[in-house]
């Protein structure tokens, strides 16, 4: 599998799978059974967004009515206007008042296999469990000093209390700020400043493939760079040694013990903040993203609702393997999945530990019906070999997913034969960060699926592809992808920084908000999504900003200057080629060892998922007579592709051949 040829086929593909009658027969209920349904729904949010909205929102608690739907003033969208509610309420309580308490909520499967039978170490949280736990934890918070509008930043390795931790801190009115436990402490610093949050909740440590990744001394030492925190919260999971500071630090055993297992809601406001998220741009500083509570809360409900077609009380059971660091795991592991009275599955490591099986394992023990995951993941099982997926049960699905990157009809195909038995649905669903929620997806038993496209916007979402003007492009022609009205998920700005919210997302297209993804629709109307068109690098599912990786390279004594590229990856997708100039003082000891310490130095500086895949030295990098570097002409020769890009401009045209030589 070359990735070149998976991007051609991408553009030829023409399959087209229907919805499948063994889907229909085993969902005794079908949200949107029909393209005809599915088209008048769709008209129907277009033409009457606020009517629409009400309805879906209406199936969730609120503690005041709000007095209009939506009030837009572009940029500016604010949903529920007036509303109170409380998410952790429509995530656990309402399910509670409804009866419902001694359902399993969350069904969680540690790493570590517990004995020499390969054993699990797994944790059924009920609703009420649920409830007691989040209400512990809030209250400790509050002995804690924390309070409403405060944020409150998660670090932590997949474990309950992760999403224990982020609901408590709805459930008294602060902000969660969780930082994926794969970044390093540098991470950490300018996260944690940008948010100016004082209590910063861990882990000793968390399992990964074994070993264990040490939390709790990485933010050791981020906060001894801080100066504004004044307690690390610490839950022990890995037993691994650590450090305490007996002022700051305090163990989650302790804060919860003795405290009230009940915690009234706050009622906030609809348009308060729930969370942030950092994501990468294309500068060198990640942007906070910010996420508001009632329209989050009714759109990813509603997205989950429809794209996975959830459906209580027929056994379902809801996996999806992100990580909560990332949005997938803050949308479709926790906010949207837990309303829609589904138990949601979370598991703790690495899907190929103790053995490549792993997930198959889980499907057939859990009898989990719906699977989410990446296509890099998907290459990864395909790599694997069939043999693992084909020694197990899976006759338990009803739906696959796939998030976080385009993919190529090859995994596409190997996902619907070799897991879903050529009849589960997959929907390929298209969103961001910053839509909160899935913006263009089949929904199943209803959407004809094509490998490689994500389909057609879900209602709500008045997608398109236009040109920088702002006008809508024919069939098959490449463009920006838009989305031309306001959407209830929609980010309502980056932390901090109004002008770079404007500008990043209004200015290209005024009006209209420019998604940083070039894209075409077909004859269909299916949209085919072709890559980023900023400085941003999708490796393995996960935004990577270039010039974030390129200032951790400069920031090693032995680099000048640097220029990060995205090139083809069979298992990534995307991999992080990095051109890097040296310093005198290290010219001429070029080699290895240096690029493996190039490689060390920026996992230490950002973390493992940033180590560049290939680093070529070069004497000089190839700039513009106005200084631009040339990436387009990086990206070419990091793929081994003879240029096409116009060269007229380059200062240096002998370093191109140079840069093209695999070594110097
Ligand atoms: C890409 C992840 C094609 C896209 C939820 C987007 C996709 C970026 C798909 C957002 C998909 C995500 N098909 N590309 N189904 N899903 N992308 O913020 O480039 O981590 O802009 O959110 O991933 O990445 P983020």
């Amino acid at each position: 599998m070359s990735t070149p040829q998976a991007i051609e086929s991408l553009l030829t593909e023409t399959r087209v799978f229907e919805p499948s009658q063994a889907f229909r027969a085993r969902s005794k209920t079908v949200h949107c059974p029909d393209m005809a349904t599915y088209r008048a729904l769709y008209q129907r949010s277009m033409q009457d967004p606020a009517g629409f909205w009400a309805e879906m929102a209406s199936h969730y608690s609120w503690s005041k009515p709000w007095s209009k739907v939506l009030e837009w003033e572009c940029p500016d969208a604010k949903w529920f206007v007036g509303a109170t509610t409380n998410i952790s309420v429509n995530c656990i309580d309402r399910q509670i008042d409804a009866g419902l308490g001694d359902q399993v909520a969350i069904i969680w499967e540690g790493e570590p296999s517990t004995n020499d039978a390969g054993g699990h170490e797994v944790r059924r949280l009920t609703y009420a469990d649920l409830k007691r736990e989040v209400c512990t934890f809030a209250n400790g918070l509050k002995s804690l000093g924390v309070k409403r509008g405060d944020v409150v930043t998660l670090y932590m390795g997949m474990v309950p209390e992760l999403a224990i931790a982020m609901l408590a801190c709805a459930r008294i009115g602060a902000a969660h700020s969780v930082i994926f436990g794969g970044f390093a402490a540098s991470a950490i610093v300018d996260r944690v400043q940008d948010a100016n949050s004082s209590v910063i909740v861990t882990c000793d440590g968390a399992w990964r493939r074994g070993q264990v990744v040490p939390l709790k001394a990485n933010v050791d030492e981020a906060v001894s760079r801080l100066t504004g925190v004044r307690h690390v919260v610490c839950l022990h999971r890995c037993g691994n040694d650590i450090k305490w500071n007996g002022g700051r630090d305090i163990c989650w055993h302790d804060l919860v013990k003795g405290q009230s297992h009940e915690c009234a809601p706050e009622a906030m406001d609809s348009e308060d903040l729930l969370f942030l998220l950092y994501t990468s741009g294309s500068t060198g500083k990640p942007k906070g993203i910010r996420h508001t509570i009632g329209g989050y809360m009714v759109f990813t409900a509603t997205t989950a609702r429809y794209t996975f077609n959830l459906v209580p009380g027929e056994n379902q059971v809801f996996f999806c393997t992100a990580d909560i660091g990332w949005v997938t795991g803050h949308s479709y592991v926790v906010y949207g999945i837990l309303p829609n009275r589904v138990p949601t599955v979370m598991y703790e490591g690495a899907p190929n530990f103790p053995k490549e099986d792993r997930f198959w394992e889980m499907v057939e023990r859990h009898k989990i019906t719906h699977f989410y995951t990446a296509p890099t993941a998907i290459r990864a099982f395909m790599k694997w070999g069939d043999e693992h997926p084909k020694k197990h049960d899976l006759s338990s699905l009803i739906v696959l997913g796939t998030v976080g990157e385009p993919i190529n009809p090859e995994a596409w195909i190997w996902y619907h034969e070799k897991i879903g038995s050529s009849h589960c649905p997959i929907v390929d669903t298209m969103w961001q960060t910053e839509t909160g929620g899935h913006i263009i997806t089949p929904l199943p038993g209803c959407t004809p699926t094509v490998p490689g496209s994500c389909t057609l916007p879900f209602f709500g979402i008045d997608a398109a592809i236009v040109n920088e003007q702002g006008e809508e492009l024919p069939p098959n022609q490449g463009g920006l992808l838009v989305i031309r009205k306001p959407w209830p998920a929609m980010l309502r700005g980056i932390h901090g920084d109004r002008a770079r919210y404007i500008e990043t997302y209004w200015s290209k297209v005024p009006g209209m908000y420019v998604a940083g993804d070039g894209a075409r629709r077909d004859e269909r109307g299916y949209f085919w999504i072709m890559g980023r068109i900023d400085d941003v690098i999708n490796v393995s599912g996960h935004r990577l900003g270039t010039m974030e990786v390129e200032s951790a390279l400069v920031s090693h004594d032995a680099v000048v200057e640097a220029a990060v590229v995205g090139m083809p990856h069979e298992i990534k997708g995307t991999g992080i080629a990095a051109f890097v100039t040296l310093a005198p003082t290290h010219q001429g000891v070029t080699g290895d060892a240096l690029r493996k310490a190039l490689c060390e130095h920026v996992t230490k500086e950002i973390g493992a998922i940033a180590r560049p895949d290939m680093i070529r030295f070069t004497g000089a990098l190839p700039k513009t007579r106005s200084g631009k570097i040339m990436r387009r002409l990086l990206r070419d020769i990091a793929a081994g592709k003879e240029s096409s890009q116009d060269t007229t401009t380059l200062e240096d045209f002998s370093l191109l051949a140079k840069l093209r030589e695999t070594d110097e």
